[in-house]
């Protein structure tokens, strides 16, 4: 993965094998009358992408010694609920993009109809995953899973900010530093903050060590999204797989268009620094985690 070093290169290409065999196993094939759908959610979820929120699943849970089996259930979830944010996010209704992960998006596959109900049986899905005995014994843990998903993927959340994301194209003035962090805090942070507490979750961790793996995603998922903007601003369709240049054009609220993009990139360096310091209770396990931190802006795709 390029701007990854070579170990972090090393253990995100197994994550992200280990979470296709898991998503593979845990969505329907695509088989019977509802065929196209069952085939539009495994074209959404699987083969492409990062897997970065699932790789900090995986290595969260790695800090308290929880199964593999457990975690990568758990990673398999949060990706469907990633996937099935970008399957919305593409509509024509919304950033209207015909490219996602190098192919074409799923309403232009299939049809909007398909991508829109697509999108939600991914969702579904992945709470059903995370609800069902096999992701842990304790049911306590499951719930909690659940609710702290919700939570960052409904309307406080994701969903949240993506209204305020399709909102700022329309506003009649532009959104300050302040209300353009806060949309990208719900549209894109809580998703990653909740990836990097999950594993505490399912590991029943002690307070600290949950609130430090939070405030690591929290800061995490701030620099993503900026780094996200900055691809966008600069890089090439080929690079990252879905069309450049679309934010300035369709009027989006970013801080690459708000403070240009050398401020935008200082500012997403302070957040992976201050997000590396959460760690710092943890020992060396947790060095994937930092060098996730700094890939969260090297990355070229
Ligand atoms: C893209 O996320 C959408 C944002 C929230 C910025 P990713 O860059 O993680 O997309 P994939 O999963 O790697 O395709
Ligand atoms: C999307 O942000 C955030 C989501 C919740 C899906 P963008 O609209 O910038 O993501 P890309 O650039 O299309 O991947
Ligand atoms: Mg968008
Ligand atoms: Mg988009
Ligand atoms: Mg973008």
């Amino acid at each position: 993965m390029s701007g990854a070093s070579p170990s972090l290169a090393q253990a995100l290409a197994e994550a992200q094998a280990e979470i296709e065999v898991a998503l593979d196993t845990l969505l329907p094939p695509a088989e019977g009358d509802e065929a196209p759908l069952f085939a539009a959610m495994r074209y959404a979820a699987m083969g492409g992408g990062k897997r970065m929120r699932g790789f900090l699943v995986l290595e969260g849970a790695r800090q308290f010694a929880v199964s593999r089996a457990s975690a990568l259930r758990v990673a398999a979830a949060v990706e469907m609920l990633h996937a099935y944010s970008l399957v919305h996010d593409d509509l024509p209704a919304m950033d209207d993009d015909d490219l996602r992960r190098g192919k074409p998006t799923v309403h232009k596959a299939w049809d909007e109809a398909t991508a829109i109900l697509a999108g939600d049986a991914l969702q579904a899905q992945a709470f059903a995953v995370l609800a069902a005995e096999d992701t842990h014994s304790d049911g306590a843990v499951r719930a909690e899973l659940c609710l702290r998903l919700a939570l960052a993927s409904g309307a406080r959340g994701m969903v949240g900010g993506q209204m305020l994301d399709i909102l700022a194209e329309e506003a009649e003035a532009p959104l300050s530093e302040v209300q353009v962090g806060r949309l990208q805090l719900l549209k894109t942070g809580k998703l990653i903050e909740f990836s990097a507490e999950a594993g505490a979750i399912l590991g029943r961790a002690p307070h600290p060590q949950r609130l430090a793996l939070i405030g690591y995603g929290h800061d995490l998922g701030a620099a993503f999204q900026i780094a996200d903007d900055l691809l966008d601003a600069t890089a090439t369709v080929e690079q990252i797989g879905k069309r450049a240049g679309k934010d300035a054009e369709a009027g989006k609220a970013t801080l690459v268009g708000l403070l240009g993009a050398e401020r935008a990139r200082a500012q997403a360096e302070r957040l992976v620094a201050q997000a590396r310091v959460h760690l710092d209770s943890f020992d060396g396990s947790a060095d994937l985690l930092r060098e996730m931190a700094d890939f969260t802006i090297a990355r070229r795709a």
